[in-house]
């Protein structure tokens, strides 16, 4: 069943009712301020972090869940009704909601009136412009009170729901003309405030919640709202909130447009006040000019205008025609934009992801930017070096940093022993996307200490020789506290109920990963080819030399007869094999190492696939594990704690999906690698949104395995390394265009209905128009010359390529 559909045209998913199954989000903002919003108006702003710097409160956990946000009443004909359809709940005459690019917009109707709000946030400022469009489509006029309202968080979103005793006595507001301001704090360290405008009269506003409630009320219908009157309240303390009344007559046909906005302001100390410190007034300056650049309807819609210019632009470096709308509209918008959000929010913030826990993840940073490299380089520079400043001399890694202090994060450990083959990977996709080989040169501080700054070249080979320094007794590379599956716990036996299997004391052991050693020749092979380009031959030869070893090594000791073991653990004993009772097969071994090549010509490769699909595949997706763990097992850890199907213990875990499919194509099968892709690809299972329940225009990370007692449901939409993972699948190995250091590969790997495939990339600034066609003469066709490899060499920037590509 589908709740809506996907208008491609404007780059839009059209939800055609507020009953979705869970709440199905957008995300508003590209630089520094942040919005979530639910297609019921729910979700939370924040300025650059989520946890520090939250503007509007959000309570996770919520009865029901997605209460709050933006809230709008409408009450004209004594009937009281939200554009958004929450708060106030009346079924209404029309309903849509459009998550678009950066904006979302709400249309609705009730009783003749129409209304259209418009919600985003500009590319260049710190707010949020809601444009709410109202209309008398009726032969009457109508008397019309609109209220908006929303709650204010105190700055720290963790000390927000904590610390009542403080929180309850601090909060402050200021209100002039029609703006209100919120300046908790800023009497003493904060410089910055928050305010809530609107560009009309009002006839009334109120700044305390509880007044605004009213007794045992809820958002649904707040006093204020049902008396059709403000009280025009300061809040001391409590919660303070922004409301904001006004009233009009509207005539037949009539139509008004009131715009309001949620904005963050930062102030230089020395300019904080207006007058002395003591008469608590703020220096409002800054905040009015803000004001006065979104405030009229032109300013509104040419600043809709940008953001839409601003998205073609990211959008427009790679697109394809496919022949198949679906797998179009992921490449060209979904998928992109999924991946471009996740690079802005890493992990933080989302409605699974409540902005107060983790920083930014060393790997799953590296991953993200496989997703973004082609569409904002400059910045995937950037995040590369600040990854590569919280490794280690050793070429281990604090395994998180926070984004504002850019500093390794030391309550989320070290110890990943899969974080620094990442860095290779994220590098090496950087240059090849860019050509641009000084970033090898920078340099960069270990451990972000002064002085201990080394070229990023040598943090790559750090990273290179961690894996080589830690060899166990199988020479398979120690897992250390885990690898890319962080509830494979081998050495951390938690027998203390909720410890953290991430930071709790770990054994010394030996326990070896077989996927970190088929990272090592997939990643290991990138190095030595970026050791060539500098020159480095016998370093080169050296670790082309550790690589065939590790490739040996897997195929002796990493397999299980029928595909690649996972893992020994402390105690030496085969993890995700046939000798095991449950796990007998975990799937990230089988895509990592047949993506690297292992096995390929041994036809252990091939095998290792078929026993993945035939064990772990089912409709929905590949699970992870089969079978998934039933007990809990101290020797494994966090795995074997979650429900069989669920997570990691046997869900379909969609970020290493793509690998899978991703091996099916170095093994020739284009069938299955197609239908592994399209499994859990969202435009392709729209129609079971009543199974699924995420949102169907973006991936989530888990979508419950065949063992669950809910296959096929889906949970933690947005942020997950699925996006990056599943964009690298399609763009560069199934449409096959592989960005390499000396050009373009072009290995498309179809099945055979897409016979006619037209994909636009640009590249180090050329253009390459790439058509694929079936024909028994096959081979590339640049500009009309056939080349004799399938690497298309860089062209110079600004010039157009046109390439023939017969499969
Ligand atoms: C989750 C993992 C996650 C880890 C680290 C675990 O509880 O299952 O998916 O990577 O926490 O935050
Ligand atoms: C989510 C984490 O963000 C990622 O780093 C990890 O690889 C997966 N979970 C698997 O455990």
């Amino acid at each position: 069943m589908k709740y809506g559909f996907f208008d491609d045209a404007k780059r839009e998913y059209v939800i055609e009712t507020p009953f979705t199954p869970l709440p199905w989000i957008n995300y508003l903002g590209s630089n520094e301020f942040f919005g979530l919003i639910s297609n019921t108006g729910g979700g939370y702003n924040f300025y650059r972090d989520a946890k520090l710097r939250r503007l509007t409160r959000y309570r996770y956990n919520n009865v029901p869940r997605d209460t709050g946000g933006r809230m709008f009443y409408i009450t004209d004909d004594s009937e009281t009704w939200s554009p958004t359809f929450l708060p106030a709940k009346t079924p209404l005459d029309a309903y849509k909601c459009r998550h678009g690019m950066g904006y979302t917009v709400f249309e609705s109707e009730m009783n003749g009136l129409s209304s259209e709000l418009t919600c985003f946030v500009p590319v260049k400022d710190n707010c949020e412009i809601n444009r709410l469009i109202l209309k008398n489509t009726t032969g009457e006029k109508k008397e019309v009170g609109i209220v908006s309202a929303l709650e204010f968080c105190l700055w720290n979103a963790a000390d927000d729901g904590t610390n009542f005793q403080r929180n309850y006595n601090i909060g402050e507001v200021e209100v002039e003309d029609q703006v209100i301001y919120h300046k908790t704090e800023y009497r003493e360290r904060r410089n910055h405030y928050a305010f809530y405008s609107v560009n009309q009269k009002t006839a009334g506003f109120d700044t305390d919640l509880d007044t605004f409630l009213g007794k045992f009320n809820n958002y649904e219908i707040p006093e204020v709202v049902e008396e059709g009157k403000c009280r025009n309240t300061i809040a001391h303390g409590w919660s303070p909130m922004a409301c904001h009344r006004l009233e009009y007559t509207l005539q037949p046909g009539e139509e008004t447009e009131i715009i309001f906005i949620l904005g963050y302001i930062e102030v230089a100390k020395e300019d904080k006040w207006d007058g002395p410190a003591a008469g608590g007034v703020i220096n409002k300056k800054p905040a009015k000019e803000l004001i006065s650049r979104y405030n009229t309807s032109k300013a509104v819609a040419d600043e809709l205008t940008a953001l839409a210019e601003y998205w073609d632009k990211l959008l427009g470096k790679y697109t394809a025609e496919t022949g198949d709308e679906k797998l179009d509209r992921m490449v060209n918008i979904w998928n992109q934009y999924q991946c471009m959000i996740t690079f802005n929010m890493s992990r933080s913030a989302s409605y699974y992801e409540s902005g107060q826990g983790r920083g930014m993840g060393f790997r799953d940073s590296c991953q993200d930017l496989l997703g973004f490299v082609h569409i904002v380089p400059e910045r995937a520079r950037e995040r590369i070096l600040d990854i590569a400043a919280i490794q280690f001399e050793n070429g281990g890694a604090w395994h998180q940093y926070q984004p504002l202090t850019k500093r390794g994060n030391a309550d989320a450990g070290m110890g990943f022993n899969d974080d620094p083959l990442w860095l290779i990977g994220c590098t090496y996709a950087y240059i090849s996307e860019t050509g641009d080989y000084s970033i090898l040169d920078e340099l960069v501080p270990f451990e972000n200490k002064e002085g201990s700054e080394k070229p990023l070249f040598d943090h790559l080979r750090a990273s290179f020789n961690y894996t080589l320094n830690n060899l166990g007794p199988h020479n398979l590379p120690l897992i250390g506290r885990a690898d890319w599956n962080d509830c494979l716990n081998l050495n951390c036996f938690s027998d203390e109920p909720g410890e953290s299997f991430q930071t709790c004391a770990n054994i010394e052991s030996e326990a070896e990963s077989v996927f970190i050693a088929g990272m090592f020749v997939f990643y290991g092979k990138q190095f030595a080819e970026l050791c060539i380009k500098r020159g480095l031959n016998d370093e080169a030869d050296k670790a082309i030399e550790s690589v065939k070893q590790m490739n040996e090594t897997i195929l002796k000791h990493g397999w299980d007869g029928e595909w690649f073991l996972r893992a020994y653990d402390s105690n030496g004993d085969k993890v995700g094999s046939s000798e095991c009772n449950d796990g007998k097969i975990l799937i990230e071994p089988q895509g990592m190492c047949v993506m690297a090549g292992v096995g390929i010509e041994s036809g252990q490769a091939k095998k290792a696939l078929e026993s993945a699909k035939k064990y772990l595949t089912f409709e929905y997706g590949t699970c992870l594990v089969y079978p998934a763990y039933k007990e809990y097992h101290l020797n494994l850890g966090e795995i074997s704690s979650y429900p069989p199907g669920y997570k990691e213990n046997g869900s379909v875990f969609c970020h290493n999906n793509p690998w899978l499919s991703i091996a099916e194509t170095m093994v020739g099968n284009a069938d299955e690698a197609f239908e592994i892709y399209r499994r859990t690809c969202p435009a392709y299972i729209e129609d079971i949104s009543d199974i699924h329940r995420t949102e169907p225009y973006v991936y989530s990370q888990t979508i419950a395995g065949k063992e669950a007692a809910t296959p096929g449901e889906a949970k933690n939409s947005w942020l997950t390394g699925t996006a990056a993972w599943t964009y690298v699948n399609i763009s560069q190995y199934l449409l096959g265009i592989q960005p390499e250091l000396d050009g373009i590969r072009l290995k498309p790997c179809l099945p055979g209905k897409y016979n006619n495939v037209k994909l636009k990339r640009t590249f180090r600034g050329a253009v390459y128009n790439i058509t694929i066609v079936r024909s028994d003469d096959k081979g590339i066709w640049v500009d009309g010359n056939k080349i004799d490899s399938d690497v298309i060499p860089a062209a110079s920037s600004g010039s157009t390529v046109n390439v023939e590509c017969r499969i």
